[in-house]
């Protein structure tokens, strides 16, 4: 036996982060060509977006796919963000897990230091040739250019070459990429991501040259940037015994209780002694002297203390008004609506659900609605079957809100939903971050938005179907109106003439009130001040509904 011992002895060696991502890359969103055209698009635009907004600069940014034929595609990304400072560009763009925001409990688009890189990394394994990057921080600094390659075994950067050029731009970084892909419009295509981007992030300006050599304009519909995150701390109910095992190894702090209230959000002096009374352990003993069992008894005394929820001022959701706003620009209806939820915890972290609607115009009616799902401002174009957003639509009843569906399906009718979860650490379901986990509290949260912005949609829906019944009611009546004043005048012995007029009054008001009603294209939303004679025909037909 030790012979074999010995013999898989010599096999066994480290696995660099890069070689396992090498033979992986389905996990990091390229498991297919086509997919892989929309990926480093996205790891590119998402760094610009993120970038942009820390250094609170109104993102200008130029997405440029060129088809160079035989499945082969040159993206080039520009932003005029605030750029990389020299001595970091290499690691950026050729390490896998390094970036700035993997250990900020901040909320970003980017969490875990790996996409850039792994762009890269995809760009170098199918054309074999290097990124090419150009950085400039500011108009007194040159314009840094590097061509790098990654070295897999090493996970480190290799220098390709390194120059300083001059760059018009006063700051910004620009991306140039070679990658094997193909090129498809359509739902999951860089077209549908780019304009997904524009709903959700009104304050950027995106323009796409496409492989076909058109070029799309997304302008921006505000010049408000998003109010910046703050960071905040670990809150104790979302850290897992590792985690606090790593915290109580690394901390500073000389005392258990000086650690649990200087790393943790919602523990003061007194919360801190609950915990220490609850877990069995003295608030003075050192961390570094903490075995296992200790870590075991405070995870307990967390579990036993009541603990005040995180704060929830460090999430940012873009608001219904906005999210709204960027659903108008980008599709045509005829009722818009939105709300935002109230903050909430899954995990101890913090999060918020809003979602918009759009029901009408020109889309198909006879067809399942759309799904838009969005992440930290981040369309979600994978994985849709598997995302706490669509089982949350799923699993509502769509037909009080007027709309068809079977069981277990999604509702089909002329409607658009667009569901954001805005998080300091949305639970993605792998690294290709493509899905939302069903975290229960995740779950309840979109149902009860989904349904808030359903009763509105179900009234409007519902309205409209009054009017278009009443329609064919007075079409049908139109028709008669000659015969019937004939036949009662006969039987009644009247003037036929003053029969017909009174008969064509009533019509006439019946009429009045369609026009009022049917397929009017005004928007209905709780930002928006309604006029107060539809307020109280909306409140007659709600009354109408219930009365049936
Ligand atoms: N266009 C850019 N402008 C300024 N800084 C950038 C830009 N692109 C990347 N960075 C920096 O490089 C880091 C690494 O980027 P990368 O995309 O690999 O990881 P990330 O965005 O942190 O997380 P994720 O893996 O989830 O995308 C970022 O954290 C950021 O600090
Ligand atoms: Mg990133």
């Amino acid at each position: 036996m030790s012979v074999i011992a010995e013999e898989l002895a010599k096999k066994q060696r480290e696995v660099s982060v890069a070689e396992f991502f090498e033979r992986n890359r389905h996990l990091l969103g390229f498991d297919n060509k086509r997919k892989a055209l929309l990926t480093v698009v996205k790891e590119a635009v998402d760094n610009a977006l993120d970038a942009c907004e820390e250094a609170r600069i109104l993102p200008d940014i130029s997405v440029e796919v060129i088809d160079m034929t035989n499945d082969r595609f040159r993206i080039i990304v520009e932003d005029n963000g605030p750029g990389i400072v020299k001595k970091n560009i290499p690691n950026v763009f050729a390490k896998l897990l390094y970036g700035s925001k993997f250990h900020a409990m901040k909320q970003s688009r980017g969490q875990q230091g790996i996409g850039i890189s792994a762009a890269v990394l995809y760009a170098q394994l199918t054309t074999g040739r290097p990124a090419k990057i150009t950085s400039k921080i500011s108009k007194d600094h040159p314009a840094e250019y590097f061509e790098l390659h990654l070295d897999t075994q090493k996970n480190a950067p290799e220098i390709v070459k390194e120059e300083q050029k001059v760059w018009k731009k006063e700051h910004g970084v620009k991306i140039e990429l070679d990658i094997s892909a193909t090129y498809q419009k359509g739902d999951q295509s860089v077209d549908t991501y780019l304009k997904e981007t524009a709903i959700v992030n009104p304050h950027a300006t995106i323009i796409y040259t496409s492989p076909k050599a058109e070029q799309l304009v997304f302008p921006r519909a505000t010049d408000k940037l998003p109010i910046q995150p703050h960071e905040i701390k670990p809150h104790p109910e979302g850290v897992e015994l590792g985690r606090m095992q790593k915290m109580l190894k690394f901390t500073e702090s000389r005392t258990l209780q000086s650690f649990l209230t200087n790393e943790f959000s919602r523990v003061g002096p007194n919360t801190a002694k609950e915990i220490c009374q609850n877990a069995t352990l003295l608030p003075q003993m050192k961390p570094s002297d903490m075995q296992l069992a200790d870590m075991e008894k405070l995870m307990d005394g967390i579990t036993k203390t009541k603990i005040m929820a995180p704060p929830t001022d460090c999430v940012v959701p873009i608001g219904a008004d906005l999210l709204e706003k960027g659903l108008k620009k980008e599709i045509a209806a005829e009722f818009y609506t939105s709300v935002t939820r109230s903050p909430s915890v899954y995990r101890g972290t913090p999060f918020v659900v809003e979602i918009a609607l759009a029901y009408g115009g020109a889309q198909p009616a006879d067809q399942s609605i759309t799904v838009l799902r969005f992440a930290n401002r981040v369309p979600l174009l994978y994985q849709q079957s598997a995302c706490a957003s669509f089982k949350s639509v799923l699993g509502i009843n769509w037909k009080p809100y007027g709309l068809q569906q079977s069981q277990g399906a999604l509702p089909s009718g002329p409607l658009t939903i667009a569901v954001h979860l805005a998080s300091v650490w949305p639970p993605f379901t792998s690294e290709a971050k493509e899905a939302i986990a069903h975290y229960p509290e995740i779950v309840k949260e979109m149902k009860l938005a989904l349904q808030e912005c359903g009763r509105k949609l179900g009234l409007y829906v519902n309205k409209k179907r009054r009017a278009q019944e009443e329609q064919e009611r007075v079409n049908i009546f139109e028709v008669y109106i000659p015969e019937v004043a004939a036949s009662v005048a006969e039987l009644a012995g009247e003037k036929k003439e003053k029969l017909l007029e009174s008969l064509q009054k009533m019509l006439a008001k019946n009429k009045e009130f369609i026009a009022k009603h049917k397929g009017q294209e005004v928007t209905e939303n709780k930002h928006e001040k309604k006029d107060a004679e539809d307020q109280v025909s909306l409140k007659r037909f709600a009354e109408r509904d219930d009365n049936d």
